[in-house]
């Protein structure tokens, strides 16, 4: 999805980020543009973020959030107003990020009862989503094709596909 996400139009250039420890790259982060459709009809720009991720015998020892803290910091001096996307609100909710219906924004094609906690905001701009209420959507980008991921994943040495502890989906 990565390789993918970097030749979108809505991939954001100046927010594409790695981690470095001694040398040896341990994380990546990075961003993309999409809009919330807002019930007034306005087309609402935010940006979307992630993967994320840091390797996994370095998990839980601050670079996540260090990361994280860094690439919204770099978001927010370009002037973006807001970052909303799909996690955990146990490791983002220590950046500063809330679940998106507090800000009245919805979830695409989510059934209005189904559970939304997946489903987390943050202003950049303080009261950059005053007034706005929507619907976010997820940039196609996302939506890889999974025998396009099985084709890119051959040109690898084969590895097991494993689900680790500290993986949030
Ligand atoms: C999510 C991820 C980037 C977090 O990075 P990390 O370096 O392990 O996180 P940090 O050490 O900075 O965590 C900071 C705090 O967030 C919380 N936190 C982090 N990961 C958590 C988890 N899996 N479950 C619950 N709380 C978590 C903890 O409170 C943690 O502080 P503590 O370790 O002192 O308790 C990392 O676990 C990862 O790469 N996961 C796999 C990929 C993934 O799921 N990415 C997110 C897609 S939305």
């Amino acid at each position: 999805m990565i390789h993918v996400l970097r030749d979108d139009p809505a991939f954001v250039n100046e927010l594409d980020f790695v981690m470095e420890k001694d040398g040896r790259l341990i994380g990546q982060n990075m961003f993309m543009r999409t809009v919330i459709n807002a019930d007034d009809g306005r087309e609402i720009p935010v940006l979307t973020m992630g993967p994320i991720c840091i390797t996994s015998e370095l998990k839980r020892n601050g670079y996540g959030k260090k990361l994280l803290d860094y690439s919204l910091e770099k978001a927010a001096e370009l002037g973006y107003g807001a970052v909303l996307f799909e996690g955990n609100i146990e490791f983002y909710g220590k950046s500063g990020f809330d679940y998106a219906r507090k800000f009245g924004i919805r979830y695409h094609d989510l059934p209005e009862d189904a559970d939304d906690s997946f489903f987390l905001c943050k202003e950049l701009i303080p009261g950059y989503l005053g007034g706005v209420t929507g619907v976010y959507q997820t940039p196609k980008g996302y939506y890889v094709d999974d025998a396009d991921v099985e084709a890119f994943d051959k040109a690898f040495p084969t590895k097991e596909k494993l689900k680790l502890p500290g993986q949030l989906f």
